[in-house]
C-alpha cells in the first residue's frame, strides 16, 4: 500500500460575476413581465402573482453575495434568464474541458508535475456537458496525460468521491498520479426563473493532483482516510436525460428539467447525516476535534457550515478554522469544498489535520482526512 497526497490544487474563476443587486433587478423584471403577461387569470383567482425576490432575503437565508459565471447577458435578460453558451464546434475544445484544463494546469504547475506524468484524469462534476466521449478524455488530450480517464456524477459530493477513487488506485499501485477535475457549469442547470432557488448557484472549476506521497516535490498533504455514503432522496434532483423527449423529438420545457428542491428538508436532513457521517470518520481514523486545525465543508449555505462546524469541533469554530467561500462563488456544487481548500491549506503548519467535506444531492456525503507534510 502506498500513501496518496494532494500535492497541488488550482482553480478556475470566470470573468464575470453577478451580484445579489444585479440578480434581483432581473428577477423582479421577469416577475413583473410575468404578472403582466398572466394579468387574466390572476385577477380571475386562477394563478397567483409572482413575487419580488429581495437580496435582503439572499444573503440573510444563505450567505451568498454574488457568484461567477460563464455568460451574464443571457441570465440576466428577462427575456431569456439563462446563460447564453452557444453549441462549439465538434474540432473545438468543449466548455467543460477547457475550464478544466485550467484548473489541471494550476494543480500541475503547484505539484512541479509534467502532464505526461500524470496516469488517470477523473472528471467529477454534477452535470456533463455530453454523454460521451468522456469530458475526462478531452482533457487527457488537451493536457498530454497518459493513461486513461473517465467522468463521474455524485452531484455535489463528486469531488470527495472522486479523490477516494483516486487515493484508492495510488494506494493499490495501479496509478501513481492522478488529476481530479471539477468543472462545475451550475448556471446551465439552475432554473433563474424561479424565486425559491434563482440566487443558489454559480460557476467554476478546481483541480487536485494526487500523487504517492513519496514523489511529492514540496509542501502537500496526505491522505490519511477518505469516507463516502449516500441514501437515496428526491429532495434535489434534476430531471433531465437522454429518454426525455416529447413525441415531436424536442426535449421539453418542463420545471423538472433543471435543478429542483425542497429546500427546507434538505437543510433538516442533510445536517444530522453529515455531522454524524465526520463525527463516525473521526472515530474510527482515531482523529479528535482537538486535533483538527482546519474543515474545508461543502459550500452551499453560511448557517449549515456554521451548524456543522460547531457539531464538529463541540465548540463555535474560531475565524479561519471554518473557511467559507459562498459569499463571492455561491454554491458551486462540487467544487466548492475544494476552492475553500486551495484559497485556505497554505498556511498550514507540517502535522496539521484538517477534513474536507462535502454532501449533497442523492444523498451524499464525501470526507477527506488530510494531514500537512513538509
Ligand atoms: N426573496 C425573498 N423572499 C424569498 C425568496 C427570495 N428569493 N425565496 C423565498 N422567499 C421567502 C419564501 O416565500 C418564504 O416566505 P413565507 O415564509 O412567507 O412563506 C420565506 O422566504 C422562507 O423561504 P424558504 O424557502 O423556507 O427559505 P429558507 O430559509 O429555507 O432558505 C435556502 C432557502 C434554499 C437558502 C435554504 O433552505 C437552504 O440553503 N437549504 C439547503 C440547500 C442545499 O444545501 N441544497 C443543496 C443544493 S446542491
Amino acid at each position: 500500500m502506498f500513501e496518496p497526497a494532494i500535492t497541488g490544487s488550482g482553480v478556475f474563476t470566470p470573468e464575470l460575476s453577478i451580484s445579489n443587486d444585479e440578480l434581483v433587478v432581473a428577477f423582479n423584471a421577469y416577475a413583473d413581465k410575468w404578472n403582466a403577461e398572466h394579468a387574466a387569470e390572476i385577477d380571475a383567482g386562477a394563478a397567483e402573482p409572482m413575487a419580488h425576490s429581495s437580496s435582503e432575503f439572499i444573503v440573510a437565508a444563505s450567505g451568498i453575495e454574488s457568484r461567477f459565471v460563464l455568460n451574464k447577458d443571457g441570465i440576466l435578460d428577462p427575456n431569456a434568464m439563462h446563460p447564453w453558451l452557444p453549441d462549439r464546434a465538434m474540432d473545438e475544445i468543449s466548455v467543460m474541458a477547457e475550464m478544466g484544463v485550467d484548473a489541471c494546469r494550476k494543480a500541475l504547475d503547484m505539484a512541479g508535475v509534467d502532464a505526461s506524468e500524470v496516469d488517470a484524469v477523473l472528471c467529477a462534476a454534477s452535470n456533463h456537458e455530453r454523454a460521451y466521449p468522456a469530458i475526462a478524455i478531452e482533457i487527457q488530450q488537451a493536457l498530454g496525460t497518459g493513461g486513461f480517464g473517465f467522468d463521474m456524477n455524485v452531484a455535489c459530493s463528486s469531488a470527495t468521491f472522486g479523490i477516494q477513487a483516486a487515493a484508492d488506485m495510488i494506494r493499490s499501485g495501479s496509478i501513481r498520479k492522478a488529476l481530479v477535475v471539477n468543472p462545475e457549469i451550475c448556471s446551465a442547470h439552475l432554473e433563474w426563473r424561479d424565486r425559491d432557488c434563482h440566487f443558489i448557484f454559480g460557476d467554476v472549476a478546481t483541480a487536485v493532483l494526487i500523487e504517492r506521497a513519496e514523489d511529492a516535490k514540496g509542501p502537500h498533504f496526505a491522505i490519511k482516510s477518505t469516507r463516502c455514503a449516500t441514501q437515496f432522496s428526491n429532495n434535489i434532483r434534476n430531471n433531465n436525460g437522454f429518454l426525455r423527449r416529447t413525441r415531436d423529438g424536442h426535449m421539453d420545457d418542463r420545471r423538472d428539467m433543471l435543478f429542483m428542491q425542497e429546500g427546507r428538508k434538505v437543510f433538516k436532513e442533510v445536517l444530522p447525516l453529515v455531522s454524524k457521517h465526520i463525527a463516525e470518520h473521526m472515530d474510527d481514523t482515531g482523529v479528535t476535534a482537538g486535533d483538527l486545525k482546519r474543515l474545508w465543508l461543502h459550500q452551499a449555505n453560511k448557517t449549515m457550515n456554521d451548524y456543522i462546524g460547531k457539531k464538529v469541533l463541540g465548540r463555535v469554530p474560531e475565524a479561519g478554522e471554518q473557511p467559507n467561500i459562498l459569499q463571492d462563488y455561491a454554491n458551486t456544487s462540487s467544487a466548492g469544498s475544494i476552492i475553500a481548500f486551495a484559497q485556505y491549506s497554505d498556511d498550514l503548519a507540517p502535522g496539521d489535520t484538517g477534513i474536507i467535506c462535502s454532501f449533497g444531492a442523492g444523498y451524499s456525503v464525501g470526507s477527506v482526512i488530510i494531514e500537512k507534510s513538509a
